[in-house]
């Protein structure tokens, strides 16, 4: 089972399921959302071992029914509310979707495995997370390690730290085999267009001004999302019971010198003359508790499982670029709320199963 299986990282994580292992039978279970989308999945719809069950993770029955029907033995849970600034407007839906829902999930998993003959044998509950439960790091130096002590600042990474605790209490109390990974900032393909990659290209595109947080001085450590899925196939199949591993691409930037560089990329690939696009770039009112730098140190996870980035950035930022500016309705169509109709339709009153 993936959960947020229609999301940004999710359909990447079954896409990269589907073409290693063939054989495999996925349900992604989502509850399609603003941020979800069977669109991302299209390609990979009609693999013969993918079903798509529209269902929330809070409803805790229901995933109990899914788990039964499918005779479900891993988990990859992603479902989650995922934007800070959204989070920072409506804490209450951070806390009830990553926190209670994560809860909900590890509940139903519990007692439909230890139901079992073999128990939680071959069994697997991985949870995916982010580096920012670890707080914020100072300017000039130092990395976010697994023995960094949890230091959240913001309502999504406080419900998201809330979440990786009640997955290592399940682990810790019932023995139930839990993972977690805590990645840094993901890009590529996919990503709702609120988050500031991608945001940030289609405004070049449409010549709007681009919303610079403050001075532009936070760091971020970014990580093509297709690396992110495939360390989470690693893990998923090699990583320890009850370990965490941190995932992140030493590739830090300050946000200012990244817009700089996608608007130099987008305006080469628009056939714009360099610099074109420069003076759309607005400096406006820091996001509230603003995290000035988070970079990661993934050496566990390289030395354990042997995963190291394949994609350098300028070539990871350049494919990402490209794909916005060839798919466009793609983009038009998730921010009108157009899939979102077309899915409701769909699936809207329909129960799968
Ligand atoms: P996303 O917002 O693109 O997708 C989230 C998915 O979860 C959507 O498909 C949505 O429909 C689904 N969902 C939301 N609430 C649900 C519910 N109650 N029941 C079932 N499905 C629900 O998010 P993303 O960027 O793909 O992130 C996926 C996961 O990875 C999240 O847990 C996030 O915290 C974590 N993460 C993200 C990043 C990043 O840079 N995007 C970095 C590290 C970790
Ligand atoms: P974002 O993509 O929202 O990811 P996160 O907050 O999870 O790191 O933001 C990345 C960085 O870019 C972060 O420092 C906030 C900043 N930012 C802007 O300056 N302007 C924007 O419009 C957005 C969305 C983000």
């Amino acid at each position: 089972m993936v959960t947020g299986g229609a999301g940004f990282i999710g359909s990447h994580v079954i896409r990269t399921l589907i073409n290693n292992h063939p054989d495999y039978r996925i349900v992604n279970v989502d509850k399609l959302t603003y941020a979800g989308n069977l669109e991302n999945l299209r390609d990979v719809e009609n693999a013969s071992g993918y079903r798509f069950e529209r269902a929330d993770i809070c409803d805790y029955n229901r995933i109990c029914e899914i788990i039964d029907h499918y005779s479900i033995d891993g988990i990859i849970h992603l479902a989650a509310e995922s934007h800070v600034d959204r989070s920072i407007v409506d804490p209450f839906t951070f806390a009830h979707t990553n926190v209670m829902g994560t809860l909900s999930l590890l509940q139903a998993a519990r007692t439909r495995w230890e139901a079992l003959p073999d128990g939680y044998n071959g069994k697997t509950f991985y949870h995916i997370s982010t580096d920012e439960v670890y707080g914020a790091l100072p300017a000039d130096g130092g990395f976010f390690t697994e023995e960094t002590p949890y230091s959240p600042h913001s309502p999504y990474s406080a419900s998201k730290a809330s979440s990786d605790h009640f997955v290592r209490a399940y682990h810790d109390t019932y023995g139930m085999p839990c993972i977690i990974t805590n990645c840094s900032n993901n890009y590529g393909p996919n990503q709702f267009p609120e988050k500031l990659i991608p945001l940030f290209i289609n405004n070049i595109l449409h010549h709007r001004p681009l919303p610079v947080y403050g001075a532009g001085l936070n760091v971020r450590d970014w990580l093509y999302v297709e690396d992110h899925a495939r360390a989470i196939d690693l893990v998923f199949h090699n990583g320890r019971a009850g370990a965490t591993y941190n995932i992140g691409g030493f590739n830090e930037w300050r946000n200012i010198d990244l817009v700089r560089l996608l608007v130099k990329v987008t305006d080469r690939l628009l056939g714009r003359p360099e610099g074109d696009s420069l003076p759309l770039i607005t400096f406006v009112t820091d996001r509230k508790g603003h995290d000035l730098r988070y970079a990661i140190d993934s050496t566990l996870l390289s030395r354990e499982l042997g995963w190291t980035p394949s994609l350098q950035f300028e070539e990871g930022l350049e494919k990402t670029v490209r794909w916005y500016l060839d798919n466009p309705e793609w983009v038009g169509n998730v921010t009108s709320g157009e899939y979102q109709k077309y899915y409701e339709t769909m699936y809207g009153s329909r129960k799968n199963l």
